[in-house]
């Protein structure tokens, strides 16, 4: 029996390059080797954007079309859209008699979120709503409501899965044992940096490469790059480990890699060219997935389908993994 994967990503804009080092590489992977439940969590997406709606629902779209376009395979993974699979909603009303509000302020991704949209927002950041306080509980059906074993995820979520396996440990010991606790497995490649220098690349950092960007915008985002603000010359020496352009060459072009720091650091290489030659390796990098995406734009009802076929396939297990909850629950009129 193959185990359970289940991974879920909010649908509020397109996959850039930090997701697809950060995570998708991991997927692609994994795909062949487990029982890959994707969710396109727009439930979840929902809980700091329900003034927003048409951009969740968009980006739904736009999101599942980007993540086949980098290969996962429909016929190996199960792509859902959360807000069809309402026994998420369901478990989430039963977790939430287990688990404190104190518990769920104290929850660190939850902290830095809230510290985050203070920081934004400023006061307003202190009107955090129920659903945003309560998204780990969600997140903890989400998780066990397809006994998802392994659980793909980056360093920020380890304090989800704590909760979610301290949620699962009060159900067994209260209604008998019945669910599994989840484990992490984490992203085995690092954190992709921003073109900015930032340890993070993010939509709301503006200082992400997109896999959608067309040639323009790439040019003109790493024509932008951070270098070693020392080198002024074209042929002064500098230090590539300072320079965002070399970070990237080491990302999509490997091969030249060597040439690439041996002649930074003698100054034997203008910025002006290495940022050209990382265009160039960005724009190869890009272009076979830009291909294959273009299939799926043409045929959005192939897209519809996946989904369609995904969700009803996640909908199953959410039922029989509800039975039997509910049983132990003593709810099973
Ligand atoms: N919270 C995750 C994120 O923001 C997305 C997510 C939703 C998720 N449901 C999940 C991740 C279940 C792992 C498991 O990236």
């Amino acid at each position: 029996m193959k185990k359970n994967i289940l991974t879920g990503l909010r649908p509020t804009g397109n996959l850039h390059l930090g997701h697809y080092f950060g995570a998708c590489q991991n997927y692609l992977k994994m795909q062949d080797d487990y029982n890959f439940y994707l969710e396109i969590a727009d439930v979840q997406a929902l809980t700091d954007n329900f003034n927003n709606p048409e951009k969740v629902r968009k980006n739904v779209v736009e999101i599942t079309m980007d993540l086949l376009a980098i290969g996962l395979d429909p016929k190996k993974v199960h792509f859902f859209i959360q807000s069809r699979i309402p026994e998420i909603a369901e478990l989430t009303v039963f977790y939430s008699n287990l688990v404190t509000v104190a518990r769920l302020q104290r929850n660190p991704t939850v902290k830095n979120e809230i510290a985050q949209k203070k920081e934004l927002f400023g006061n307003q950041g202190e009107s955090i709503t129920y659903g945003f306080l309560g998204y780990p509980v969600s997140q903890a059906a989400d998780i066990t409501v397809f006994n998802g074993e392994l659980i793909p995820v980056g360093d920020d979520q380890l304090p989800l899965l704590e909760q979610c396996r301290e949620i699962v440990r009060k159900f067994n010991s209260i209604y008998g044992k019945t669910l599994n606790e989840p484990e992490q497995v984490l992203s085995t490649t690092t954190r992709v940096k921003g073109l900015d220098g930032n340890e993070k690349m993010g939509k709301s950092l503006g200082n992400a490469i997109y896999l959608i960007d067309d040639v323009e915008t790439v040019s003109k985002k790493i024509m932008n790059a951070v270098t070693d603000t020392s080198k002024i010359k074209k042929d002064d020496p500098a230090n590539p480990d300072v320079c965002m352009v070399y970070y990237y060459h080491k990302l999509v072009n490997s091969k030249n890699i060597d040439t690439v720091c041996q002649e930074c650091k003698k100054g034997h290489r203008g910025c002006v060219q290495c940022k050209r030659e990382l265009i160039e390796a960005m724009t190869n990098f890009l272009k076979p997935i830009q291909e294959n995406r273009k299939y799926y734009e043409e045929h959005p009802e192939i897209v519809h389908n996946i989904l369609n076929e995904g969700t009803n396939a996640a909908k199953k297990t959410a039922e029989e993994q509800m039975k039997k909850v509910k049983q132990a629950m003593k709810i099973d009129y």
